[in-house]
This record gives structure tokens, sequence and C-alpha cells, in this order.
């Protein structure tokens, strides 16, 4: 039994077929990541883990499956999410975005915030300013700290480096990092950009127009033209 196991997931929007027959599994302790083109499929599928999507298929975290519940007795699981733009409450303050995230982990607020401002010291030192004054990369850090306020076991992150400078990309992979070897979160990620997922996960899945091209270790796809094709549609 692996950890996650995502079993030939279908997910819908209406009559649309956004994912076909997705198979996925994460072993604990693992940083897996999802890459695709825009309009692949990427934020359906972690949507699909957290409930918000119409799906056919199964997906099982720690065997138990979590086809049915909501996406507050999935975030109670254990499961915590970055999604895509953010979604933070732009004229609250930065302290009032993470405390969305406690609601679920009411005993550990005060650790999981600590561990918040370690990992990112300048939303300690900016907790009263709005969301909508930050740059790109310190709502990035919101969205994380929020995410980690439900004291998340996996934690799954949309799109990390999306619209970032390389050296916020840089910063974000190095918490990343740290929230798996030190803090033991299992990851799942999405990414357009290959080089990042590449230099950050274990293992890839390579997803294009909803279906699974190919998927492999790190080392094995890195040579791996088809995951070029699929990036920059073999130019
Ligand atoms: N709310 C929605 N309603 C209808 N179609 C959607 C919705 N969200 C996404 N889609 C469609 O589902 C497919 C996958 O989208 P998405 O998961 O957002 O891809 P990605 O995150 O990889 O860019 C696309 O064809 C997109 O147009
Ligand atoms: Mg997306």
């Amino acid at each position: 039994m692996s950890y996650l196991e995502i079993e030939n997931l279908s997910a819908f929007y209406g009559k649309a077929q956004a994912l076909t027959d997705i198979s996925i599994t994460v072993q604990p302790g693992e940083i897996v990541a999802v890459v695709g083109p825009n309009g692949a499929g990427k934020s359906t599928l972690l949507d699909s883990i957290m409930g918000l999507v119409k799906i056919d298929g199964d997906i099982r975290l720690r065997g138990h499956s979590l086809v049915g519940r909501t996406p507050s007795e999935i975030v109670r699981h254990g499961v915590g999410y970055a999604p895509e733009r953010f979604n933070l409450f732009p004229y609250m303050s930065v302290r009032d975005n993470l405390m969305v995230g406690a609601f679920t982990a009411r005993d550990d607020i005060q650790s999981n915030l600590s561990m918040v401002h370690s990992l990112f010291p300048r939303l300690e030192e900016r907790e009263g300013q709005e969301t909508s004054t930050q740059s790109g990369g310190e709502r990035q850090m919101v969205s994380f700290g929020r995410a980690l306020m439900t004291s998340p076991e996996l934690l799954l992150v949309d799109e990390p480096t999306i619209g970032l400078a390389p050296k916020i990309c840089h910063e974000i992979a190095e918490v990343l990092r740290k929230l798996n070897k030190e803090y033991g979160l299992t990851v799942v990620i999405t990414e357009q950009n290959a080089n990042f997922a590449l230099s950050l996960a274990s293992r890839i899945y390579v997803l294009e127009s909803g279906r699974m091209q190919t998927s492999g270790t790190a080392d094995e796809l890195r040579n791996d033209k088809r995951l070029l094709e699929a990036y920059f549609g073999g130019h």
C-alpha cells in the first residue's frame, strides 16, 4: 500500500472531461512532481484530491478512500493545499490569512505559527500587512503558510514557481526541501517549469491534455526527450 494512491481517476466539469484515467502513487516522505503545460489538468488533479471536483476512480490516503468526503474532512485527514493563484483574502493581514488555515488545528496554532515564522521570517516581520500590497513571492509564502497551519502530513502545492523570479524560486525550493527533510512532510507539486520539478522531486509524472504521458524518476526523465516535447512542443 502506498501513502497516496490515485487510481484510474477521471475528472469532469459538467460534461467536459478534464482528466482521463490518471494513476499516481506517492510513498511516505517523497517529493513528487506532476508536470505539464497550461490546461494539462494539473489544478484539476489537486482539486480532485481535495474533493473539489466531480470524479470517477479512487483516491486513497493511507488506504482510506477520500472519495465523497468534503474538502474540510480531507484537510482533517492531513492534506494541506496551497492552490493556484493562492486564493488569499487581499484586504486581510498576513496573520489573519494564516489563521484562516488554522480552523482544523486549534491545538497546534502556536506551534504551527512558529514553524511558519521560522520558515518565512518575512511573514512575522510583516504580519500586519494586507496581502494585496505584497509581492508575488510573499503571497506565495502566505499561501504555503496557510496550508501549513492545517497541520498537514501531505502538502499539495499548485505551481509554486508561477510568475516568480529565479531567486524566489530558489527560496521556495529550499523551503519545500526543508519541509520534506526536517518536518517529514510528503509533498506533491505541480509545475510547468520542468527544470524546477527535476531539481526538487524524486519522481515525476508528465500530464498533457488530461492524460498521463509518461512517468519516472527525475534521473530517468532528465534525459527523456518525451518530457521536453511535452513542455516545449518539441522545439
Ligand atoms: N471550472 C472549470 N470549468 C470548466 N472547465 C474547466 C474548469 N477548470 C478547468 N477547466 C478545464 O479543464 C482542463 C484542465 O484545466 P486545469 O486543471 O486548470 O489545467 P492546468 O492547471 O494544468 O493549467 C482545461 O481544459 C480547462 O479549460
Ligand atoms: Mg493550473
